[in-house]
Parts: C-alpha cells; structure tokens; sequence
C-alpha cells in the first residue's frame, strides 16, 4: 500500500513538472527494495514468534534429567532388587506374568524357562526398555530405601547382540576413538584373543 502511494505522489509530481522520468525509476526502485525486504522481515518475524511456543516447550523437554549420581539414587549403593506382581500386556493380547522375586546385590540367579516364557521381556522391564503394564520394579539400598537408579548404568549383554557395520575395533570402542588403545587389551580380557588372532590370520 506504501509502495502504490509513494508511486503516486511520484507520478503527481512528475506530471506537475517537479520531477523527471529518470527520478520516478530511481524512486520506484528504491521503494520496491526497501519494501520487499520489509514483506521478508515480516514473514520472518512471524515464524519466530509462531515457533516461541513450541521453543519453549523444547527448552523444558531439552532439561538434564537429574539422576542424583551422587546422592542414594546411585546405582553403587543396590542392595535389593524386588520384582512386586509384575505383568507385561502386549498389544497383541499376549500377557506375560512374572512370581515376586528378591535379588540380593552379588547373587546369582540362573533364569531359566520355556521359549517364549518372558524371559528376555523380563530383562527389557529391569533396563527400563519396556514400561511394566502392571506391578513393580523395585530398587532398594541396603537401609531398604527404595532408589531411582541410573538404568542405562546397568551392563546387559542381551541375546541378540547388534554388530555395527564396520570393524571389530569399531564394535569394541563404539566409534569412540580415544578408546582405540584399549581395545586390543579389553577383547584379550574378554577372552577374544584366540578368536581375533584367526580373524587376522584369515
Ligand atoms: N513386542 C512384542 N509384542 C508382542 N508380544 C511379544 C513382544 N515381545 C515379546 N512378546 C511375547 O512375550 C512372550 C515372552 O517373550 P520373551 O522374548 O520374553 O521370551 P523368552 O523367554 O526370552 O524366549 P526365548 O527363550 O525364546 O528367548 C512371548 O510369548 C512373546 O511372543
Ligand atoms: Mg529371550
């Protein structure tokens, strides 16, 4: 609308005799510029504010989640693990339910069951892959308070391992490079040597 006006009052002044041709181009020009850059300016400004809300939504989802390391949510102070009335709906009807069990911190329990017994569905619920449909998982301290630790802190080698598309070295250190020194000395450990010397040998 600015541009038509100042366009106008151009064109008045051009066919008044105040101003040339020449003038009128240059002018025309001018304001064209600046207000196609102002449409651009506009256009921008309300993308920005339309995507404040979902920003700051971002912003709250984005937060570190405290996991309290050091305090008794860490995962060094596990004294007992409780499995309370435990059952996993799947959404293909399938229901898989668990008997209470206690684990003592340093036991060893041999899990054993027919195929397709839940094992493995077990596991998923312990690391916190799967959300228990109904029941508990519970992690005490040796107080017998009930902690909140860092799942991903516990190691699983689970039945179906992932193997990277890339080296051996590579599926040791995950990519980290800083960790190449250590990999030769960590798969001897793990009783990998054997194997990784006829891997070379082949
Ligand atoms: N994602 C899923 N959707 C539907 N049903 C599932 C799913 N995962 C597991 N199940 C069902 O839950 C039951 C338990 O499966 P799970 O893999 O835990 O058994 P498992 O004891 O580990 O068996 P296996 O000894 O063969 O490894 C099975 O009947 C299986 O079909
Ligand atoms: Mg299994």
């Amino acid at each position: 609308m600015a541009q038509v006006v100042i366009n106008g009052l151009t064109g008045y002044l051009i066919l008044t005799g105040n101003l040339s041709i020449g003038v009128f181009f240059s002018i025309g020009n001018f304001a064209s510029l600046i207000f196609s850059e102002l449409v651009v300016l506009n256009q921008n400004t309300t993308m920005i504010q339309s995507a404040k809300d979902l920003n700051n939504k971002l912003l709250v989802e984005l937060k570190p989640v405290n996991n309290k390391e050091n305090g008794q949510n860490n995962i060094a102070n596990f004294a007992k693990l409780s499995i309370v009335k435990l059952q996993e709906h799947f959404s293909n009807g399938e229901v898989v339910s668990y008997p209470d069990i206690t684990i003592k911190s340093g036991e060893k329990i041999l899990l054993s069951g027919d195929s397709g017994t839940g094992k493995s569905t077990l596991f998923k619920l312990i690391l916190g892959e799967l959300k228990p449909t109904e029941g508990k998982i519970i992690f005490k301290d040796k107080n017998g308070q009930q902690i909140h630790p860092d799942l991903a802190k516990i190691g699983c080698i689970p039945q179906d391992p992932t193997l990277f598309p890339g080296t051996i070295k590579e599926n040791i250190t995950m990519f980290n490079n800083k960790l190449d020194g250590e990999a030769e000395e960590v798969a001897k450990k793990m009783q990998l040597g054997t194997d990784l010397k006829k891997c070379l040998m082949a």
